[in-house]
């Protein structure tokens, strides 16, 4: 498949609706020619969290309109489109359900080829879209559902290093700042308040850093963040502005701390290899953290290996990401028939073992 790919993409596996166009002519950069996304905060902010059944109804209620924009924007017709790609999972079962079924009618409609997209793979492809970064290369992959070290070898190619045991990271970011009464989703409102504190005042906990390896675990550390407010309730009956913020500079500075270190040995597992070209890749929505950001940045330069992370709008749930991996499986000759399923769990890794506890988008894959 050597010719120029313009490609479809939908994406609706949490609480993002959204539809994208890229286009890829060989030996050229990918361009995004439309990149849409609907959110639904306001919808799920009565709820302090994502509800499963009103996301998967949003979904089905906004994906044809959010399709008709990414062609509009990109300013074409849907006869000018070479195929349809869709998040399969792994996600929340009712959204993923309702883009492969939406993707399924576009694709059956207007006579093109579906291409199913593990939504971890559009994450963890990112890099190639952004930056044509060649395979192979060693990815945190790091979101509200997901967290977990990847060496990437190929579209269809990766080798779990290491994951969280429990908690992802944003899944940690949500839920802190659901206890100090912050808006969802909560990276954003965290890293906010977490600039104007400080992180040296709260000693929270770097859970897993005494084992060797790199598998991750946040759970304790939301337990810890919430024993700190409840004490300082306690002793003063609330918070004040300041507390809010040493809180959340304390708890980012933890989160960051451990996905350092565990970098570091990720980094020297991957090096051991050792890899042609060197790189350490970040993406998932935490990926949009500035202060993880920069010292994931500074773990990797110091190891001597080049680092990239997507731009900010690229790091959260997109369809850009998914049209391209879409791509990327269509240039290895795949296509998705009509009987294509809806999978709540897909591991991008299937050799690897299972890793315990279940997050925000169900059980971890
Ligand atoms: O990749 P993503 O959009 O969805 C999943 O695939 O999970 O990631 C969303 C997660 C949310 O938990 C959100 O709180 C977190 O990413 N996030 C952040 C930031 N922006 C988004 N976490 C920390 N700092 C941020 N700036
Ligand atoms: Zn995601």
């Amino acid at each position: 498949m050597n010719e120029t790919l313009t490609v479809l993409g939908l994406e609706s596996s949490c609480d993002d609706t959204a539809a994208a166009v890229v286009r890829h002519m060989p030996g050229e950069p990918p361009q995004i020619l439309a990149s849409v996304v609907l959110g639904q905060a306001a919808l799920h902010a009565p709820y302090g969290g994502v509800v499963p059944e009103l996301a998967a109804r949003a979904h089905a209620e906004k994906l044809d309109l959010c399709v008709e924009e990414a062609l509009a924007e990109a300013g074409l017709r849907l006869a000018e489109i070479d195929a349809v790609a869709v998040t399969a999972g792994p996600g929340l079962i009712g959204g993923v359900l309702s883009g492969v079924m939406c993707a399924k009618g576009i694709a059956a409609g207007a006579g093109l080829p579906l291409i199913g997209v593990n939504h971890l793979a559009g994450h963890a492809l990112t890099p190639r879209l952004t930056e044509g970064l060649a395979f192979p290369y060693l990815m945190l992959l790091v979101s509200g559902g997901h967290c977990q070290f990847l060496l990437v070898q190929g579209p269809e190619a990766f080798t779990r290093l290491g994951g969280t045991i429990d908690d992802a990271p944003g899944e940690a970011f949500d839920k802190a700042a659901k206890l100090l009464g912050l808006p969802q989703p909560g990276g954003p409102a965290v890293e906010a308040e977490a600039a104007q504190g400080d992180a040296r005042r709260f000693a929270l906990p770097r859970p897993l850093l005494d084992r060797p390896g790199c598998d991750l675990s946040f759970s304790g550390l939301k337990t810890a963040l919430l024993r700190a407010r409840d004490q300082l309730v306690a002793a003063q009956g609330g918070l004040t502005r300041a507390d809010r913020a040493d809180l959340c500079a304390s708890f980012q500075a933890a989160v960051t701390e451990v996905l350092a270190e565990k970098s570091r040995r990720a980094i020297a597992q991957y090096q051991a290899l050792p890899p042609p070209d060197p790189v350490f890749a970040v993406a998932g929505g935490v990926a949009a953290n500035k202060t993880i950001r920069a010292a994931l940045e500074g773990v990797a330069t110091a190891a001597g290996m080049r680092f990239t992370a997507p731009p900010l709008g690229l790091c959260t749930d997109n369809a850009a990401m998914i049209a391209w991996a879409g791509i990327e499986r269509l240039r290895l000759g795949r296509r998705d028939t009509l009987a294509l399923g809806a999978r709540p769990r897909w591991p991008l890794d299937q050799t690897a073992p299972a890793l315990i506890g279940a997050g925000k988008k169900g059980a971890k894959a």
